[in-house]
């Protein structure tokens, strides 16, 4: 009785050894990829590959800038604000007013104001 229980406590270990070592291949697969291409993430020696392309849209250099990409993706990505049409101050500071009271973004006014003034400038319309 004994025997077995020392047996199967082995075999156990040899299970988990195993099993962490597979792990441990698969991190470094996905390691390797993703040098090959900062942006592309892979899984190697799986049946299915899967690319997940980190795509952002740039936004030109402007006063403003810095705070508007530091407040303005922390929920979504840029393109939702890449996408709209260029619209004018009212539309923006409503836009922005919209994150703040609708879905909470913790942006004060005076951080708000920088960055309607910021919209204005890089994708406003008179
Ligand atoms: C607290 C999270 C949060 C932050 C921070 C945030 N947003 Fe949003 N935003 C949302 C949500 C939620 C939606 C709606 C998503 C949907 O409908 O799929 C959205 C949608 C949008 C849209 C699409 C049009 C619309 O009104 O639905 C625009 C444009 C936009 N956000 C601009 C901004 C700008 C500019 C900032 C920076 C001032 C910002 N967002 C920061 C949560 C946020």
């Amino acid at each position: 009785m004994l025997n077995v229980s020392r047996y199967l406590l082995v075999a156990s270990l040899f299970c988990i050894a195993a099993g962490f070592n597979a792990c441990t291949q698969q991190k470094q697969d996905i390691a390797k990829t993703s040098d090959e291409s900062p942006n592309t993430f892979s899984v190697k020696g799986s049946v299915h590959e899967i690319f997940i392309n980190h795509d952002e849209p740039e936004f030109p250099e402007a006063e403003g800038k810095d705070i508007f990409t530091g407040n303005c993706m922390t929920c979504h990505t840029l393109r939702y604000i890449s996408s709209q049409p260029n619209f004018p101050r009212k539309t923006w500071e409503a836009e922005v007013n919209k994150m703040i009271s609708k879905y909470h973004a913790p942006i004060d006014s005076m951080t708000g104001v920088k960055i309607v003034d910021y919209l204005v400038k890089v994708k406003g319309v008179k």
